[in-house]
């Protein structure tokens, strides 16, 4: 027999299953006051039934059995908080096979699979709700689908992925390489035993896709968003930047052109030393939308640990449980535009983009190799706007050089890569790093 209120199953007890857990329990009361019921956790279901979590689930059913949890009447939302790809999608699937509404965190599978899922959602008339999967617990998925819904949108910059930030900052904090700071974000617990999701660019591709749905209408096309990842960069790049006013951060950056292509990439990017985003440090997450009728609007907080996006997702769990209660579906679509309005939207080739860039070459410390260096830009037309020189290199013969150019289509810069990079004197590939400045 049904309890009072609406009642929550979740799959998954890891870091924000309990979260969750912590959540519901610990702030009972001020969930009950404002939906007026209480959210009942009334099932559990994970593989590991022995591991002290530090959480009490007297009075909740916790155990293995996935299928049972799904099959639950008491259950009338599923939360998925396995993470990967193919159970998470068999959970989600099953659960709105059974006509239950989904709270899940899993931004991988949504950006993989969202077409799928939304599209039997909406056949099964139920909700997938996945606030947790972007910047954690900060609460951008509503803002763009409720509070910015009047305006265009016209571009997205986002610190969307904690590790790596806490990466770039540490490394522009001591000076010390990205191994060594991956180690330190190992231990202390930001980073996966395999990092390359993040320090990859790949989990900040994911959200950027769902951000990119959002803002734009535009059909979810992860595969073809360029990502590129922080590996390559080395501590003289941080010095460099500094003496430029530049910082790096890995930003996904998403902007609608006038022609109706949309602009989509996610890479390491330096921008002004002033600007709202450097001062973004460590594992924080902040996304800066900018509206045609709002203008600039900048998210702030912890992308991801156990109890902020915990409450990413019991807000989810929140509004489903208010429509359960009045008997209507929700109001909003789950990716802000009916599905009839979602298309594919051609992106805007990179070669297309036009900026200043940073280029560190490594050559022969030969005279007569910058003038090859500068000689291969200018014959592509990119401008130099200075040149620095950092240092000794790795090899003893080699040194690092530092050229920001002028604003250039990247087409540009590309082709006189091609060719600086053939030349004897040129001993590893140069390292290209973005400039964005309208920030
Ligand atoms: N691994 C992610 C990050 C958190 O470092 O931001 C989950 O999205």
């Amino acid at each position: 027999m049904p309890g009072e209120g609406v009642g929550v199953g979740l799959v998954g007890l890891g870091t924000i299953g309990v979260g969750v857990a912590k959540v519901l329990e610990r702030n009972a009361g001020v969930i009950r006051e404002r939906l007026g019921f209480p959210l009942r956790l009334v099932r559990v279901a994970d593989l590991d039934l022995e591991r002290d979590r530090g959480i009490d689930l007297s009075g909740v059913r916790f155990d293995r059995d996935t299928e049972g949890l799904l099959d639950d009447p008491d259950v009338q939302i599923v939360v998925e908080l396995i993470g990967g790809y193919d159970a998470a999608r068999r959970v989600t699937l099953g659960a709105i096979e059974r006509g239950k509404h989904v709270v899940t965190a899993n931004k991988a599978l949504l950006a993989l699979h969202g077409g799928e899922i939304f599209e039997a959602a909406a056949r099964a008339g139920v909700d997938v709700a996945f606030e947790a999967s972007v910047g954690g617990g900060i609460p951008i998925l509503r803002s763009l689908r409720e509070g910015l819904s009047a305006n265009q949108i016209e571009t997205i910059h986002g610190i969307m992925n904690g590790t790596t930030n806490y990466v770039l900052t540490e490394m522009e904090r001591t000076g010390e390489p990205f191994e060594v700071v991956l180690k330190r974000a190992q231990e202390l617990g930001y980073a996966e035993a395999d990092p390359s999701f993040d320090v990859d660019g790949i989990d900040a591709a994911h959200k950027l896709t769902l951000l990119v749905a959002m803002a734009f209408g535009a059909e979810l096309t992860f595969k073809d968003i360029p990502t590129e990842g922080i590996r390559a960069l080395e501590p003289l790049d941080f010095e460099a930047a500094e003496r430029l006013g530049l910082v790096c951060k890995l930003l996904g950056i998403a902007k609608a052109h006038d022609d109706g292509r949309i602009e989509v990439r996610v890479h390491p990017t330096l921008i002004p030393a002033t600007s709202l985003l450097a001062h973004v440090e460590g594992a924080m997450n902040a996304i800066a939308v900018h509206g045609n009728a709002v203008g600039p609007t900048l998210f702030y907080g912890a992308g991801a640990g156990e109890l902020p996006t915990a409450s990413a997702v019991v807000a989810d769990l929140m509004e489903i449980a208010r429509e359960l209660q009045r008997g209507t579906a929700g109001p909003v679509p789950p990716l802000a535009y009916v599905p009839q309005s979602l298309r594919p939207k051609p992106l805007v080739p990179l070669g297309e983009l036009v900026g200043r860039a940073y280029l560190r070459f490594t050559a022969l410390d030969r005279p007569g190799v910058l003038s090859h260096i500068a000689g291969a830009l200018g014959d592509c037309g990119v401008g130099i706007e200075s040149v620095l020189q950092q240092g000794r290199g790795g090899a003893v013969e080699s040194v690092p050089v530092v050229i920001l150019t002028h604003p250039a289509p990247e087409s540009a810069i590309r082709g006189a890569l091609a060719e600086i990079d053939s030349l004897a004197d040129v001993t590893a590939p140069t390292l290209f790093v973005r400039i964005e400045d309208e920030l």
